[in-house]
């Protein structure tokens, strides 16, 4: 048996006291704190590697290089990428909402003829659809809606549930022989439900359109192989996975990485570059990769990643799930309303909750006095929140860190809420 508790202990952050209370952090759908192993791995290789990498023929840009494809490499091995030189399927950019912006820059140049004919396929025009739903956070949103917008293209969206749950049972309905992309998210970072990809995929391929998976909120919390959900791209970031903030990655299928046309131009993702003539791209990752690398960070990730996979990912799951049963003792509140599913299953630990009668910024001020961190506002997802009559909920989220006793803090806090502001 993992001992969590002793994982906590691996988080100097969570050792203080706020307003006079022990630190309960809740906000893990927003940043995951980082353990040690991650801020020394960053710190280290500042102190002892330091350099650009892919270029310079001296040892620490070597060593720099091999750290930073090492990292790569790591991050491959805990999303199910392929990982061999050659053939790597992930992309380092600056976070999931970069990635998710890389694609559809990406699919906006191959529409207006860039990439030759290997990039005809991601090309739209009026009358091609793009599928998204309204459980997307605005990352997904906003440049799918934006690719429509630049390409005549139309966007459509699944419906949620009661349980603002993806309508996946919706999919032959919604994704037509018009339909060139969907892009969905695997997990709400609202409601913590899990989405049923397997009908939306599927119905995806066989209409010959593209799937993308916003993982953001999945790769923290559940085993996660990009190759066995079929999946075409993903996007994630790395600061909700215990590593450093100012990176993310996207997956692609290697052959699709192949024939995408670049989205940033610059320095180290080109071969050839002339005055007169088009300059000759790199294969991928690089050509995705334009400008100076963040390495120490991306080296910390991969130390993130490898340290989830050394707890395991199922481990981590089965764990988070005693915290999430406890955070859904929320919905047993008089005027309390959780959003999303109550029952304890196809979900994760990322609980929204609206108080009645007061304001989620009001009800998250009482939760810091008492030392206890939620996120308060529409959490960058403003139709799921419409979809429940809302403007903004309050959410509590947990990592591998916490603890039930946390939950259990947080629900007995809210408890009192009501009767402090006297509704
Ligand atoms: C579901 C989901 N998608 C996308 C994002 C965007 O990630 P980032 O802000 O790290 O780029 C987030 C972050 O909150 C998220 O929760």
């Amino acid at each position: 048996m993992t001992d969590f508790a002793e994982i906590r202990g691996e988080f100097p952050i969570l050792d203080q006291r706020i307003h006079g209370h022990p630190l309960v952090y809740l906000d893990s759908a927003a940043t995951a704190q980082k353990p040690s192993t991650v801020i020394d791995a960053e710190g280290d290789f500042y102190r002892t590697i330091n350099a650009g990498v892919h270029r310079g023929a001296h040892e620490l840009a070597a060593r720099s290089t091999v750290a930073f494809e090492q990292a790569r490499a790591k991050v491959a091995r805990l999303v199910g990428a392929d990982e061999q030189e050659g053939h790597e399927e992930i992309v380092v950019t600056a976070g999931a909402t970069a990635a998710l912006n890389l694609l559809a820059t990406a699919f906006g140049n191959a529409s207006q003829g860039r990439g030759g004919q290997v990039a005809r396929r991601f090309a739209l025009k009026p009358g091609d659809e793009i599928v998204v739903s309204k459980a997307e956070h605005h990352s997904v949103l906003l440049p799918f809606q934006e690719l429509a917008a630049r390409t005549g293209a139309t966007l459509k969206w699944f419906e949620l549930d009661d349980d603002g749950r993806i309508r996946s049972d919706t999919a032959d309905e919604v994704i037509t022989s018009r339909t060139k992309i969907v892009a969905i998210t695997h997990i709400s970072n609202v409601t913590g439900a899990v989405t049923d990809l397997t009908p939306i995929v599927n119905r995806t391929h066989e209409v010959g359109g593209l799937f993308i998976l916003d993982a953001c909120q999945s790769v923290p919390h559940l085993a996660i192989d990009f190759h066995a959900l079929g999946v075409d791209f993903a996007a994630f970031s790395a600061h909700k996975m215990y590593g450093p903030t100012g990176v993310g990655f996207l997956y692609g299928r290697r052959e699709l990485l192949e024939a995408l046309p670049p989205a940033s131009f610059g320095g180290s993702m080109v071969e050839l570059a002339w005055m007169n003539r088009p300059a000759q791209y790199m294969d991928p990752p690089a050509r995705f990769e334009a400008g100076t690398q963040p390495v120490a960070q991306v080296v910390a990730a991969g130390v993130a990643a490898d340290w989830m996979r050394a707890i395991g990912m199922d481990e981590i799951a089965r764990h988070e799930r005693t915290i999430s049963g406890e955070l859904l003792k929320l919905n047993d509140l008089d005027g309390v309303r959780v959003l999303g599913p109550v029952r304890n299953e196809r979900r994760i630990g990322t609980v929204a909750f609206d108080v009645r009668g007061v304001h989620p910024h009001d009800v998250g001020q009482f939760l810091d006095a008492e030392g206890i961190a939620v996120r308060v506002g529409h959490h960058c997802a403003q139709p799921v929140h419409r979809h429940f009559g809302l403007f903004a909920s309050n959410r509590a989220s947990c990592g591998v860190y916490n603890s039930v006793e946390d939950a259990a803090a947080l629900v007995a806090a809210v408890a009192r809420v009501r009767e402090f502001f006297k509704v």
